[in-house]
């Protein structure tokens, strides 16, 4: 068989589906990823600018590379991978973890999801609990709160900071009841997501693991079927 055909197979046998996608399956969509040759922002590494630390020390720098990447991603559009995952929702159970802060999913039409990362078009105040979504391309430094004055900033989580519990509970309840597991273009070094499918597998074997991703990574090697290509040249196949 090939992937094409494996691929059908597994999707047609299952009845429960749960998603994993990381910044690779923006990429055809021209959102740069996180690691990888395009990677770097003026020099700086993902791990320095999104934290909270940074957020502190010069939060206009950060607020600088927040601002370039919500003016890239205004001008993208959801490609045939996401529009695979929406599709599917009207005619399997499926459930969608991303760690994309991009809105490429909700853009393509997908609404069983968790943005487990947050969001880069929502922003939040670093004094109160106000919060908004805001589509402003650019924001003009400094934004503030409009309850109390202080500095807004993106409501994504940054390394350093706990994923918000809720989504966190509904994240791993749905790796650990599905019957297949899809995990799309993520280094899996980020954690907790990481570590899901191995969570999966060890809790039931049962569970079936896809993995597309160009590039081989701890996935792959668990992974009942690897498919090494571009998540949205594969997946046009089957929308
Ligand atoms: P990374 O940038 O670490 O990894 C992107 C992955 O996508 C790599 O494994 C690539 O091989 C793969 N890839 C590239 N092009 C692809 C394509 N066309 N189709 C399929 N896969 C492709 O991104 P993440 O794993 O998502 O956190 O990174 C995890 C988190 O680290 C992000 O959510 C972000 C970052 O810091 C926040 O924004 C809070
Ligand atoms: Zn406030």
């Amino acid at each position: 068989m090939n992937n094409l055909e494996s691929f059908e197979k597994l999707i047609d046998s299952s009845e429960k589906i749960t998603f994993i996608t990381g910044a690779g399956i923006s990429a055809e969509s021209g959102v740069p990823t996180f690691r990888g040759s395009n990677g770097l922002w003026k020099n700086y590494r993902a791990e320095e600018l999104a934290t909270p630390y940074a957020f502190e020390k010069n939060p206009e720098i950060v607020w600088e590379w927040y601002n370039w990447r919500r003016e890239l991603i205004s001008k993208c559009v959801p490609n045939p991978a996401h529009y695979f995952i929406s599709g599917l929702e009207g005619s399997k159970d499926t459930f969608l973890i991303t760690q994309n802060v991009d809105g490429l999913h909700k853009k393509a039409g997908s609404k069983n999801l968790v943005e487990i990362h947050g969001s880069i078009w929502k922003i939040k105040c670093v004094n109160c609990t106000y919060s908004e979504e805001n589509y402003k391309v650019p924001l003009t430094f400094p934004p503030t709160c409009q309850k109390c004055g202080s500095l807004m900033r993106p409501a994504v989580i940054w390394f350093g900071e706990s994923l918000i519990g809720t989504d966190l509970d509904r994240a791993v309840k749905e790796c650990l009841n599905c019957d297949l597991l899809i995990v799309i273009g993520t280094s899996a070094v980020v954690q907790p997501v990481a570590s899901f499918p191995f969570q999966a597998k060890r809790h039931n074997n049962k569970i079936k693991i896809i993995d597309i991703n160009p590039v081989k990574n701890d996935i792959s090697e668990i992974a009942d079927l690897y498919i090494q290509e571009n998540s949205g040249e594969f997946l046009k196949n089957f929308i």
